[in-house]
């Protein structure tokens, strides 16, 4: 026998003792689920297995089931026909929209759902993108007004937090002011703070058909490649009244997630985005992995880099397996 007084497996020698010692647990309460909705039939999504575009009667349905399950919130992303769509995203005004009629819908029939909408130009913009363009550039100062006025309409039929996610200047400072000045104190804003320019965007762009027309994002979401940046985002919206700070894909950013948890007393929230999600499901698909096991495992890594909660399409599913 080796003489070996320390021994780490010793830690890991029966269920029991591995429970006793795990560091980082994961509970439906850490969990947000992105639902996308439709006025009309419910649609699979084909890059997303098991997601699909509902409409109002099945969101309301599948919120409350989702509640019952101890999902404390869902995000709400509205999936809207061509005709709908404009250079300015008007519809994303109207009180009788279609996101609109969801989130009261949602807060009648699950009043204690916490209800979040995104505060973005892109499912009504007919450019596929977050801001107004003039001779191809992207405006950041003119779109703020759009920003709010979709914020508003927002509180209006009672979100409880809005999203603002176009990685644009001085959204969140100029929303919490409209916020404010229309009284809705109470309304919260979870910040899209950093949020990258990335790949894993494809399948969220097919369910909402929402791909930009022409160029990328590149001139407002942030380059994959920096991290000091990230902060500083954070912390520009943290001063601005942020209650919420996200980073925007999760798995490849897990640094990201930990810096920032370790530099701001804000919770942070992260989005495993429809990327990650489709990943995993289609090499679960292919029979290469297992792809329940593969996602617990991302979640929990999320978790463990330092996110307080976590956006994922496995939502549901997720708190049934806990
Ligand atoms: C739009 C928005 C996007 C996502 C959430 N809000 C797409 C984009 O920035 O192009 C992506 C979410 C996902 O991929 O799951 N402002």
């Amino acid at each position: 026998m080796a003489r070996l007084p320390i021994r780490p497996r010793r830690n890991r020698t029966s269920d029991a003792v591995r429970r006793l010692v795990r560091e980082t647990t994961l509970a439906p309460s850490d969990l947000i689920w992105p639902l996308f909705v439709v006025d009309g039939e419910k649609q699979p999504i084909g890059s997303m297995p098991g997601c699909f575009r509902l409409p109002r009667d099945l969101l309301v349905e599948e919120a409350r089931q989702a509640w019952k399950l101890g999902i404390p919130a869902v995000a709400l992303f509205p999936a809207l026909p061509d005709t709908l769509k404009d250079p300015l995203a008007r519809e994303s005004a109207n009180p009788d929209g279609l996101l609109q009629r969801a989130v009261r819908d949602l807060k009648e029939a699950v009043p204690e759902l916490c209800v979040i909408t995104d505060v973005a130009m892109d499912p009504y913009s007919s450019d596929g993108h977050d801001g107004i363009i003039q001779d191809g550039r992207i405006l950041n100062d003119e779109t703020l007004e759009v920003l709010a006025t979709m914020a508003l309409s927002q509180a209006q039929a009672g979100a409880d937090l809005v999203a603002p996610s176009d990685m644009m200047d001085g959204r969140v400072g100029f929303i919490r002011e409209a916020l404010d000045e229309a009284g809705h104190t109470a309304v919260g804003i979870l910040a899209y703070s950093a949020k990258y320019a990335s790949a894993f965007y494809g399948p969220f762009r097919e369910a909402l058909d929402s791909a930009p027309k022409g160029g990328d994002k590149q001139t407002y979401q942030m380059d994959p490649a920096n991290l000091h940046e990230a902060l500083r985002e954070v912390f520009l919206d943290v001063a601005e009244g942020a209650d919420i700070v996200m980073v925007k894909p999760a798995l490849p950013y897990l640094d990201v997630i930990a810096t920032i948890r370790a530099n701001v007393e804000l919770p942070v929230a992260a989005y495993q985005v429809s990327g990650e999600f489709a990943m995993l499901k289609a090499a679960g698909q292919l029979g290469w992995l297992d792809a329940d096991a593969a996602l617990l495992e991302s979640l929990v890594s999320i978790k463990r880099a330092g996110a307080d909660m976590i956006l994922t399409y496995a939502a549901k599913d997720v708190a049934q397996a806990l």
